[in-house]
């Protein structure tokens, strides 16, 4: 019955999800559905949820009440929830009273075929079991969401550090690693498919560990491995906890010019105190030393974080030390958020989130003011440089001109000299803003 039904996939939250989501377009077309990208031609929809904070779940319910009154006008559609909110809310959205055909945690998307079956007999169906060993190693993504020229790998999932204030270890279960020969030959094959640049995604990068009889593969290693796959192939990671951040990483980044010169370095506090609640396992001076080591190593690397503003309990004086981080770190780019209780977690249960509304308001702007300014600063002294950018494609602003990115993740826009997305050209930058640098090609 379900034979080449069309379905389509809406991914919201990271880059995990999005990567996920080309597992699941694999998975069902595999089992004989036909892809979409368009919405209107589905007969079955999936929305890859997000639970990370509260304003992420309010747009899902938003979305999940526009489809269930489209539903309502006579079209014939399933719809299913996949991701983190699925495994979280299950019961609720199955009794929610909107249009919820089918739930699936993370690690169930194998088994999405056979609760499709369920669905067209008329049935709901869920599976939001976790798993320990689930790493989809042997799925081949399909890689509906990409531009040709970048494109993520997943090399591990779930996360056991249980930061206090995040959802992601309840939502993505038991961490655990996958074979490094498939991540290899996922990258090689990327290559060959004409793709320049990979992302190696995980929670936490850093404690990537494979053994397989006795032989171990640690992150630094296998980070070696996909760079040499090809001089030409950018390689990225993201995200390392500070707390795991080694020299080691850094030695093996600086041997190798096509690992990309950029780490993202999630601080979320420059305080001591607010650090020890948030169970993140480093102090302010710890996580300087560690850029100051990342600098050792590669003067020229961008430094990127993620900052939450107005944790339980943040004083005034919690608060004037993250911006002091922030200044001394001298951050290239970051995002900012405004702490948002998650039921279940251990701040939930053991802090109370008594920091006012706008109180978390106010600090999130003095925040995100000063990183307008040190982003600006970053950008400004990039102009003159001859930088080497991958072109991904055209402007969005302007097709006359193309985008890429300097190998410090920077968004570089210049005019269109018929390069293709793919090319690496060498570009003279000539202006900036905040947020992006201009140039002109100097050499191709
Ligand atoms: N594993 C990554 C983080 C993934 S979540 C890491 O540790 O680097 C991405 C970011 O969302 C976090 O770094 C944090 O800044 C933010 N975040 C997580 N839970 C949050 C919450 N309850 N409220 C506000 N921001 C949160
Ligand atoms: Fe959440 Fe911390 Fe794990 Fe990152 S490391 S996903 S912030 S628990
Ligand atoms: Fe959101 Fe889940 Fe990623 S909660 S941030 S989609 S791991």
């Amino acid at each position: 019955m379900s034979e080449g039904k069309a379905f389509y996939i809406e991914t919201y939250g990271c880059q995990m999800n999005f990567s996920d989501s080309e597992i699941v377009a694999s998975v069902l077309r595999d089992a004989g559905y036909q892809f979409v990208d368009n919405a209107g031609q589905a007969g079955l929809i999936l929305i890859n949820t997000c639970s990370i904070r509260d304003k992420a779940e309010k747009r899902i319910w938003k979305r999940l009440r526009e489809l269930h009154a489209f539903r309502k006008k006579n079209h014939a559609i399933q719809i299913g929830v996949i991701g983190c909110m699925a495994e979280r809310l299950k019961d609720e959205l199955l009794e929610s009273g909107f249009s919820v055909d089918l739930v699936a945690g993370p690690d169930a998307y194998r088994v999405l075929p056979t609760l499709l079956t369920e669905v067209d007999g008329g049935q709901k169906a869920a599976n939001i079991e976790l798993s320990a060993e689930e790493t989809y190693d042997d799925i081949q993504p399909v890689k509906y969401h990409s531009n040709g020229v970048s494109s993520f790998i997943s090399i591990m999932r779930g996360c056991e550090n249980f930061c206090a204030y995040c959802v992601v270890p309840f939502t993505r279960g038991r961490e655990r690693s996958r074979d490094p020969r498939t991540i290899v030959n996922e990258a090689a094959r990327l290559f060959d498919e004409g793709f320049r640049e990979v992302t190696l995604l995980g929670q936490n990068v850093n404690s990537y560990r494979w053994d397989a009889d006795g032989v171990v593969t640690s992150f630094p290693d296998l980070m070696g491995q996909v760079a040499a796959i090809s001089p030409m192939l950018r390689v990225r990671f993201t995200t390392s906890h500070p707390k795991d951040l080694s020299d080691d990483l850094l030695r093996v980044m600086v041997s190798y010019p096509n690992i990309c010169r950029s780490v993202h370095l999630a601080v979320q506090s420059g305080s001591n105190r607010v650090l020890k609640l948030m169970n993140r396992r480093y102090t302010r001076e710890w996580y300087l030393e560690r850029v100051a080591s990342i600098r050792h190593y590669m003067p020229d690397c961008t430094l990127s974080t993620d900052i939450i503003a107005g944790f339980c309990s943040e004083t005034d004086e919690d608060h004037a030390d993250t911006i002091s981080l922030m200044q001394e770190a001298a951050f290239d780019s970051a995002f900012m958020f405004r702490y948002s209780e998650r039921s279940g977690t251990l701040a939930s249960k053991r802090y109370p989130d008594d920091v006012p509304d706008e109180v978390k308001a106010a600090r999130l702007s003095e925040i995100i003011a000063l990183q307008q300014k040190l982003s600006a600063r970053s950008n400004r002294a990039d102009i003159g440089k001859v930088l080497e950018v991958l072109v991904e494609g055209s402007s969005k602003r302007s097709p006359d001109f193309l985008m890429g990115r300097t190998s410090g993740n920077k968004v570089v826009v210049f005019p269109d000299r018929g390069n293709k997305p793919g090319d690496y050209v060498m570009v003279k930058i000539t202006g900036s803003t905040p947020a992006t640098l201009k140039g002109i090609i100097a050499a191709v």
